[in-house]
């Protein structure tokens, strides 16, 4: 720590993201990446940037990728903010409706970031329990994020993932809609795995967006689209709290001019996305059957990985954390978290028919 550090940050502890190790053959199951690679269109939209087209600075806003993300979702561009990935999104978000002090919620478990995103702020992250299902009671919730100690007061904004990490967990539109119009704050629905849930389970927040003047919608290319080495998501919303980012806390060229020309011609290419998330689906019910026969309790996911709760060792420590190495040490990287909560769970991401093959040869000495 240099002696010039801000003195609010000195007991930060910053986001430690997944391993990313680069030995050759390594299986990734760790963070969540899409096993397909992404569109060739958007391949192919890289020879089209050309040096001019580098020598000068990208549009401000994204608005050919805005434009095509308004078609796809049947939206205005006026309703969305293209960003540098849904991280950044996250970060805008903090800066822009939250003064330092406020009080930000969200349920426990939930992506890790952010409470390190609102330290970084100086706000007061609070969380709410998720049931032992992962499942969110809105009635409860709300009695959180409005405040239940006395001269409390409503939270600030209010953050969901959904479908929930690390649970895959999806939450109804009826129980998020609840919150958003019970809720005077603003609340941010992450739905950075959208792109996963069963089509027949007909969920759709963007009427909502579109409606509602306090929901923000993340969404991001780096799960659906296979692109996380790119950078890029957005976020969804009323056209007020849109403008309020993009004219106020967005840096002026916060997304390239590579990134804006491959993330257009990959959300144009439905066709090709809806394949991989098929694929990776089928791979979802396949492994969570077998994994659940090997006698792990396996949550209902509508995203691309699977939680897993192994069976403790017969002296009670956790065989996540035993199987975490040994699969490790067999090139096959998996998430742990060593929480309490998630003590005897292994967080793993949807790979391709071989990968989950691997994974499986690998784990079941470990669970029998
Ligand atoms: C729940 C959740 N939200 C948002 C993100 C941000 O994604 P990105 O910044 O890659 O678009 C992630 C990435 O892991 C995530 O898991």
């Amino acid at each position: 720590m240099s002696g010039f550090l801000r003195q609010t940050l000195r007991n930060v502890t910053g986001y430690v993201p997944g391993e990313q190790l680069d030995r050759p053959g390594i299986i990734k199951l760790n963070t969540n990446e899409n096993p397909y690679p992404p569109s060739s269109k958007a391949c192919a939209a890289l020879a089209t940037v050309s040096p001019e087209m580098l020598r000068r600075y990208p549009n401000p806003t994204a608005r050919a990728f805005r434009e095509a993300a308004a078609a796809v979702h049947g939206l205005s561009p006026d309703h969305i903010i293209a960003t540098n990935g849904g991280d950044e999104l996250l970060r805008l978000i903090f800066a822009t409706f939250a003064e330092a002090g406020d009080r930000i919620v969200s349920t426990d478990p939930t992506y890790s970031l952010y409470p390190v995103l609102a330290a970084l702020e100086g706000l007061r992250f609070e969380a709410h329990a998720l049931d032992n299902t992962y499942n969110l009671d809105p009635q409860a919730f709300l009695r959180f994020a409005c405040g239940e100690q006395p001269n409390q007061g409503p939270a600030t904004i209010a953050l969901i993932v959904s479908p929930h990490a690390p649970s895959g967990m999806l939450f109804t539109e009826a129980q998020l809609t609840t919150i958003a119009q019970g809720f005077p704050g603003l609340l941010v629905v992450d739905e950075a795995y959208v792109d996963f849930i069963a089509p027949e389970i007909g969920h759709n927040l963007l009427p909502c967006a579109q409606t509602l003047p306090n929901l923000i919608l993340l969404r991001s290319l780096s799960k659906g689209y296979g692109l996380a080495g790119l950078r890029f998501g957005y976020g969804i919303g009323h056209p007020d709290l849109i403008a309020d980012m993009t004219g106020l806390t967005k840096d002026s060229y916060n997304t390239d001019v590579i990134a804006q020309a491959l993330a257009e011609a990959a959300l144009r290419d439905q066709g090709y996305a809806m394949d991989t998330w098929q694929r990776v689906r089928a791979e979802r019910e396949y492994l969570r059957s077998e994994l659940s026969a090997l006698g792990c309790r396996v949550y209902p996911s509508q995203t691309n990985f699977l939680l897993a709760e192994l069976p403790p060792l017969a002296n009670g420590n956790s065989r996540a954390a035993t199987a975490y190495a040994a699969l490790k040490q067999a090139g096959i990287l998996v998430r742990y978290f060593d929480t309490p909560r998630l003590v005897h769970a292994l967080r793993i991401t949807l790979g391709t028919p071989e990968q989950n093959a691997a994974l499986l040869r690998q784990l079941k000495p470990l669970l029998t």
